[in-house]
């Protein structure tokens, strides 16, 4: 299979890309790649980017931000942060990149955990992974025979634990083993319109 995996240089993608790597052809871009560079929270780049590798079996976004930041001190332009990369940009992404799917492909976007459960100063975090959340769920029921459309939902994976721990106390960080079998099932299995969560 021929996969394009977005933020495949990041903690987590670099992981998927090592595991997808050894029985099929991956295609990595991210903002600063040489070869694919895309800025997702940009719809034209997303095109550019589509233009350039043609027709994919899978997409796989493993890439986007939003600010983090105190309740009190959020501005309206921090959360647009989050609503023009992590949100718009795998909205876009979908619309996109549907188009340039092989028969039977597969799109499979990435939130977290703080949909379900956040922690201090992640209302813009928080919001938009929840939005990506309902958002595949009722796109799927129109993509139905198109191709498959999946959310990954991690917790703190494990090569991020240290970084993030104080922000995730008790939380136990989820296996970067657990990491590469929850995109497998969703790149190679047949879900469709699913929250895949992995939290504990
Ligand atoms: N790490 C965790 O514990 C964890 C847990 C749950 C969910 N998540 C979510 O999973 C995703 C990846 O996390 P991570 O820890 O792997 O992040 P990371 O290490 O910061 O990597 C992010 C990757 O995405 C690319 N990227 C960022 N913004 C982009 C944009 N606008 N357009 C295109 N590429 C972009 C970056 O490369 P460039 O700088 O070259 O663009 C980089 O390759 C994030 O959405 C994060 O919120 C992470």
């Amino acid at each position: 299979m021929k996969i394009l995996i977005i933020g495949g240089n990041g903690t987590i993608g670099k992981r998927v890309v090592r595991s997808f790597r050894k029985h099929h052809e991956v295609l990595i871009a991210s903002r600063n790649d040489e070869q694919f560079p895309v800025d997702i929270s940009d719809s034209s780049s997303i095109q550019s980017l589509f233009s350039k590798t043609g027709s994919v079996d899978a997409i796989v976004n493993i890439a986007g931000e939003a600010k983090w930041a105190p309740f009190d001190s959020i501005s309206e332009e921090d959360y647009y942060i989050g609503i023009r990369s992590k949100m718009m940009g795998q909205v876009n992404l979908t619309h996109i990149g549907v188009r340039y799917l092989d028969q039977g492909g597969s799109i499979t976007l990435s939130t977290g955990i703080l949909a379900d459960d956040p922690v201090p100063m992640t209302a813009s975090a928080a919001m938009v992974n929840g939005a990506i959340h309902s958002f595949v769920q009722a796109a799927a029921l129109e993509l139905r025979g198109v191709c498959r459309l999946n959310v990954v939902s991690l917790g703190l994976v494990e090569d991020s634990a240290e970084k993030y721990k104080d922000y995730f106390p008790g939380h136990i960080p989820i296996s970067m083993s657990r990491v590469d079998l929850v995109y497998e099932r969703a790149v190679f299995g047949s879900d469709h319109g699913k929250v895949i969560r992995v939290y504990a």
